[in-house]
């Protein structure tokens, strides 16, 4: 029984972007603590981070060569194109990103642009999304972070994917921007209990 559940995990995979440029910032601390939670109940999983800053993604031109040319990939071979597999064979697609004008940040839109460079006929029906996002508006409505859940809810429903967990958590305070998560102990605790509730050995993998 304790053999199948670990043969499972093992081949799953966890492939999370680090969308905000801040690399010790309120959004790292959430994705380090969510994949703290899910080391912890699952120590065979491949986790994978890339911090989006630090990486040469261009934007999207829109050329459609990936949909009209044989090699159904983008054409240009910048750091996205090694991350393509990445991204197709994940079990799990996180997506840790700061709020920014009441969307995801630029970093993380310009991945997502550059998925449509991902092959299209391969779904993604046992992909489970998860969302992570921190924001400084005093409200749920003022942060404008229904926008960006529903951007992602319907990207998980673009590649079939099941869009499974989300976390936000806001860092205004009375000064403005004076409560990042590091010092948030509810928030980093909540994110971690979070990663530990991922349930692998439910989702099967498609590759
Ligand atoms: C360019 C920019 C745009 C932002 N837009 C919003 C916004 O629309 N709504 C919001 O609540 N916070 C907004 N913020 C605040 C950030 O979401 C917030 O400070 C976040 O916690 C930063 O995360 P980080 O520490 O990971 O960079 C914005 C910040 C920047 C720099």
């Amino acid at each position: 029984m304790c053999m199948n559940v670990h043969a499972n995990i093992k081949n799953m995979k966890i492939f999370a972007i680090q969308g905000s440029p801040n690399k010790k910032g309120s959004t790292a601390h959430l994705l380090e603590n969510y994949l703290k939670g899910v080391r912890e109940i699952h120590p065979e999983a491949e986790i994978q981070e890339v911090f989006l800053q630090n990486r040469n993604i261009g934007y999207c031109r829109g050329c459609q060569a990936c949909k009209s040319g044989k090699s159904k990939r983008c054409v240009f071979k910048d750091d996205i194109y090694d991350l393509y597999q990445d991204f197709e064979e994940a079990d799990v697609f996180v997506i840790a990103s700061p709020i920014y004008w009441y969307d995801v940040s630029g970093q993380t839109k310009v991945f997502i642009d550059r998925l449509y460079g991902s092959d299209f006929n391969n779904m993604h029906p046992n992909k489970q999304i998860v969302l992570l996002t921190s924001y400084a508006g005093k409200t749920i409505e003022e942060a404008g972070i229904n926008s960006a859940i529903s951007i992602i809810e319907r990207f998980a429903d673009f590649f079939g994917a099941q869009f499974k967990q989300k976390y936000m958590v806001g860092t205004s305070s009375k000064e403005y921007y004076d409560s990042p998560v590091k010092n948030n102990k509810i928030a980093l605790k909540e994110v971690y209990e979070l990663g530990k509730q991922l349930r692998l050995e439910e989702t099967k993998s498609f590759h």
